[in-house]
C-alpha cells in the first residue's frame, strides 16, 4: 500500500505557551476563499467567528456582504436573496453532493470545517497533501481522472494540485509561494476547526498555576491536621 506518513512540521502554535499564528491564519482565509472555496464547503464556519481573530468586525461584515444568501419566506411566502451577514455560514460551492461529484469526476470534496480534526495527522497532513503532488514512481499507474499524491491513502486522489507559486497576491505582501499558501491555509483550517484553541491553552496554563499553589497547600494542611495522630 502506497502511503507516506506526513512529517511533523514546526507549527508556531506547537509550543505550550504558543497561540495560533493569526496573521498566517488570516492569509490562509484568503487562500481558502480564493482557491479552495471553488470546490470545498465549510458549512460550520460562520463569518462572525472571524471577528477579532482574523478580521476586524468591519472587514468580516464586508466579506459576508460579498455573498448572496437565500433567505425567507417573506410576508408573501417568497424566498429572496440578500447580502450575507455575520451570522451566515460560508457559502457552498455546489447545490448538493450530487452536483459536487458531477463537477469533480465523481469525487466528493469534503467539507473543510473540521478537516484538521477529521484526518489523521491534522495540519501536518493537510500541508503535506497540498505540497506533495508529484509524478508516480515507475510501475504505478494512476487513472486518468485521478492525481498521484503519496500522502493520500492509496496514492491516487480526485483533487488536482491546487497551489502553484503566485496564483494569488497576499494583501500583506507576503510572497505567495505554494508552500507559504499551504502553510497559511493549514493554519486557517486549524483555527477553523478549533476556534477556542488559544483560550483553551490559556485556561490550561491558569489551571496548572492555580493547582500548583492549591495542591501543595492542601497537602501541607492535611499533614498538619493529622500530625497529632502519628
Ligand atoms: C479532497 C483540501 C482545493 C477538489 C480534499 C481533502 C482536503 C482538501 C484536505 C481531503 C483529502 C482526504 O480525504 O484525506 C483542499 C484545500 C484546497 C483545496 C486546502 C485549497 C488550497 C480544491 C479545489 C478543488 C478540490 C480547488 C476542485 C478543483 C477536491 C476533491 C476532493 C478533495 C474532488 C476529494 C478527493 C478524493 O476523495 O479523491 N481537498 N482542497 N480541492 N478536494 Fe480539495
Amino acid at each position: 500500500e502506497l502511503e507516506l506518513h506526513p512529517p511533523a512540521m514546526p507549527w508556531s502554535h506547537n509550543g505550550i505557551f504558543s497561540s495560533i499564528d493569526h496573521k498566517s491564519a488570516r492569509r490562509g482565509y484568503q487562500v481558502y476563499k480564493q482557491v479552495c472555496a471553488a470546490c470545498h464547503s465549510m458549512n460550520y464556519m460562520y463569518y462572525r467567528k472571524l471577528v477579532g481573530e482574523l478580521l476586524t468586525e468591519d472587514e468580516a461584515k464586508a466579506e459576508a456582504a460579498e455573498v448572496q444568501v437565500v433567505d425567507g419566506p417573506d410576508e408573501e411566502g417568497n424566498m429572496f436573496e440578500r447580502p450575507g451577514k455575520l451570522s451566515d455560514p460560508f457559502p457552498q460551492p455546489y447545490a448538493n453532493d450530487e452536483a459536487a461529484k458531477a463537477a469533480n469526476n465523481g469525487a466528493l470534496p469534503p467539507d473543510l470545517s473540521f478537516i484538521t480534526l477529521a484526518r489523521h495527522g491534522g495540519e501536518d497532513y493537510i500541508f503535506s497533501l497540498l505540497t506533495g503532488y508529484c509524478d508516480p514512481p515507475a510501475g504505478i499507474e494512476v487513472r486518468e481522472e485521478l492525481h498521484f499524491n503519496p500522502y493520500f491513502p492509496g496514492g491516487a486522489i480526485g483533487m488536482a494540485k491546487a497551489l502553484y507559486n503566485e496564483i494569488l497576491e497576499y494583501e500583506d505582501g507576503t510572497p505567495a509561494t505554494a508552500s507559504q499558501m499551504a502553510k497559511d491555509v493549514s493554519t486557517f483550517l486549524k483555527f477553523a476547526g478549533e476556534p477556542e484553541y488559544d483560550t483553551r491553552k490559556r485556561m490550561a496554563l491558569k489551571m496548572f498555576m492555580i493547582f500548583g499553589i492549591l495542591i501543595p497547600v492542601a497537602y501541607y494542611i492535611k499533614r498538619h491536621k493529622w500530625s497529632a495522630l502519628k
